[in-house]
């Protein structure tokens, strides 16, 4: 495997989840693939899940990891081509990618959505310029457009917990104060596509997410309909895609708490946090047994841990 992107990216989808069982029952049995080989972490933005998960199961590993928070160890990157480097910017990503392809195997990059321009944002213009330069296999840690080591973990998450061979997954928008990007529910969507679930998006009006991700998926606008009979709530919020960026709407209405929750099947409540409490969620919701947000996040290490064995095994077949 020599990028991490989207669920094509791990080929067969059953054997992914079988492999990440095999990981999750017995996470130090591949030590040695790991040894004298290093990730190279590079955050763009905030993180607390991704950077400490990738970083424990690189660790399970045997792996050496190396984190570099751009925004504030690093020197100001210009991101642009064709510019006159005359301003604050000191080094452009055309040097730093290939440099940072020195010091590591594999590297992670989270970038997210800028929300100045729709097409700069799903050209996925950061991240494909280390696919392209690093000369190294690159693993999504959050790009603009998607969040794949979460949908895995999300998945891996579902068949865990599922009480029947074929679950009813809902994803459903709730409010929050600002605008975020749609890389999560937009991997949700794509994982839950190729998952053998029921799948539903209930989000109120312009909030439709990009026609590449929605094409041939449920959509139900009213949500207490598309709550009925559910088996999983996953709960997010993103902003406007048709007005781009744009928050539309904070109707509190959308909250997912008690009363929607006895409409599912006793539905076990998803997040992927962080998660704004008594705005996405109310504390009843997410305290609940029915929630499980923390096993979630935990399965961060295991989505992590199994998609770097793959690229470990890929690096080792080819030194052969
Ligand atoms: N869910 C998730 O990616 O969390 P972080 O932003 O903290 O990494």
């Amino acid at each position: 495997m020599k990028r991490f992107l989207k669920p094509e990216d791990i080929g067969n989808l059953h054997k992914a989840l079988e492999d990440a069982r095999t990981v999750k029952d017995n996470p130090f049995a591949d030590q040695t693939l790991g040894k004298d080989k290093t990730l190279l972490l590079i955050f763009f933005n905030s993180s607390l899940r991704t950077r400490l998960s990738s970083q424990k199961a690189a660790m399970n590993l045997g792996m050496n990891v190396i984190v570099l928070d751009v925004n504030k160890d690093g020197w100001k990157l210009e991101t642009e081509f064709g510019v006159v480097m005359d301003g604050d910017k000191a080094e452009h990503l055309r040097e730093a990618i290939p440099v940072m392809g020195q010091y590591c195997d594999i590297i992670g990059v989270r970038s997210f959505a800028k929300f100045e321009n729709k097409n700069d944002d799903y050209s996925e213009k950061i991240l494909t310029q280390f696919i392209e330069y690093s000369g190294r296999p690159v693993i999504s840690l959050e790009s603009s457009t998607r969040h794949p080591l979460q949908a895995f973990a999300d998945l891996i998450t579902i068949e865990e917990y599922k009480t029947v061979e074929r679950p009813k997954v809902v994803l459903t928008w709730a409010p929050h104060p600002r605008a975020l990007p749609q890389a999560v529910p937009n991997s949700f969507v794509e994982w839950m596509k190729v998952a053998d679930v029921d799948f539903v998006v209930t989000h109120p009006k312009g909030y439709d997410l990009a026609p590449e991700f929605m094409e041939g998926v449920a959509y139900e606008p009213d949500q207490n309909k598309a709550f009925q009979g559910a088996d999983f709530i996953y709960a997010k919020n993103w902003a406007s895609y048709t007005q781009y960026g744009e928050v539309l709407s904070q109707d509190r209405s959308w909250t997912v708490d008690e009363k929607k929750m006895s409409l599912t099947n006793q539905a076990k409540f998803m997040h992927c946090l962080p998660v704004r409490r008594n705005m996405i969620v109310t504390d009843a919701v997410i305290d609940s047994p029915d929630s499980i947000v923390i096993q979630e996040a935990g399965n961060r290490v295991v989505s992590a841990q199994t998609v770097l064995k793959r690229m470990l095994q890929t690096i080792a077949e080819e030194k052969e």
